[in-house]
């Protein structure tokens, strides 16, 4: 079977991670690739023998199998949309968008038009996740204490309210979808935004928001988010069980499990390897264990999106049902 051939809209950061991953699968082949700031295109392309198009649409007349959208979330959209009229395989990365009404608007095309679609939710992939599945099945979920204490990433967009969607909504997403995968949906939350930026210039963000949350099966449990740091100190998740206590984030989890003890390293990039070689995978109709769609992180990005209103508001806010 021939190999996969992919196309990249976006060509910062992640896109040159997704690039690094794809070009290490045997059945991948990076084909084209476009992005609004050309020079990014241009050294993407340079390292990996790609093609650099000016646009999504002459992107799409490469002939490819399927498209990665590395866009920052304000810009979601448009790409994603070319994409599922033109009947491709989607990965998009998350958040996947800046609001829900695209969002919700996108899903509904990709649903209508049946197409694959992959979410950047690599935290899904990560082999602790299912050990921690595996360890709380049977077993109710008390309490759930997730944080993301973090430094403003480089990257001029981020600080921007309507161009990330704030902290939660852009980083925090990852271990709220990871408290979804572990503890199930979010019914309702109530969150307080500290009402100060953090020292970039022009940041009109909260550089400090908690939240609580309740559970549909309820547990209750909390999220603090912070980017005051210049280091990434600490984003995971712990969930507490009768009996049971489970510390989780990328690189390991410790368990104490009644009067038994012990912690099991985890490589991250195993889970960034995964997320792409998965979604590869099932566009060659190989396999069929994309574990965030495109659905899945609606869900994910809605509670995000319901967290920051709910700090805008002050006042609890109900999680819509997508
Ligand atoms: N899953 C993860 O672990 C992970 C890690 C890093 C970033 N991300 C997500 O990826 C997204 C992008 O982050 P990044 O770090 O790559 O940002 P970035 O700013 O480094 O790169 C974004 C690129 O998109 C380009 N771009 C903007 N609008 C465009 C458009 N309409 N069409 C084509 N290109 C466009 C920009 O010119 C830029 O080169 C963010 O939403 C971020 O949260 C996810």
């Amino acid at each position: 079977m021939a190999a996969t051939r992919v196309g990249l809209i976006g060509a910062g950061g992640v896109a040159q991670r997704h690039a690094r991953v794809l070009a290490g699968l045997p059945d991948a082949q990076l084909t084209a690739v476009t992005d609004v700031a050309p020079a990014a295109a241009g050294a993407l392309a340079e390292t990996y023998g790609m093609k650099v198009v000016p646009d999504v649409e002459a992107l799409l007349a490469e002939g490819l199998d399927a498209v990665y959208v590395c866009v920052p979330p304000f810009a979601h959209g448009p790409a994603e949309r070319a994409v599922i009229e033109a009947g491709l395989p989607l990965f998009v990365e998350k958040p996947i968008a800046v609001d829900l009404d695209i969002a919700r608007e996108l899903a509904a095309l990709a649903d209508e038009r049946k197409i694959l679609t992959a979410v950047g939710h690599h935290w899904r992939y990560l082999a602790i996740a299912d050990r921690a599945r595996a360890l709380l099945d049977g077993r109710p979920v008390r309490l759930v204490t997730g944080a993301w204490l973090d430094k403003v990433p480089p990257v001029g967009w981020w600080p921007h309210r309507d161009r990330s969607g704030g902290p939660v909504v852009e980083q925090a997403a990852h271990v709220l979808d990871l408290a979804r995968y572990l503890a199930g949906e979010v019914l309702e939350v109530s969150a307080v935004g500290n009402g100060v930026p953090p020292a970039v210039e022009g940041a009109d963000i909260d550089s400090t928001t908690v939240a609580t949350l309740r559970f549909a099966d309820g547990a209750i449990g909390t999220l603090a988010a912070t980017c005051v740091l210049g280091w990434k100190q600490r984003a995971g998740l712990e969930i507490f069980a009768d009996g049971l206590a489970l510390s989780i984030a990328e690189d390991g989890l410790t368990v104490r499990d009644g009067d038994e003890s012990y912690s099991v390293a985890s490589d991250p990039d195993e889970a960034r390897v995964a997320v792409d070689a998965t979604f590869i995978s099932a566009v060659r109709g190989e396999g069929d264990d994309v574990r965030v769609p495109y659905a899945e992180a609606l869900k994910t990005h809605a509670l995000a999106l319901a967290v920051a209103a709910s700090a805008v508001a002050g006042r609890p806010v109900a999680v819509p049902g997508v």
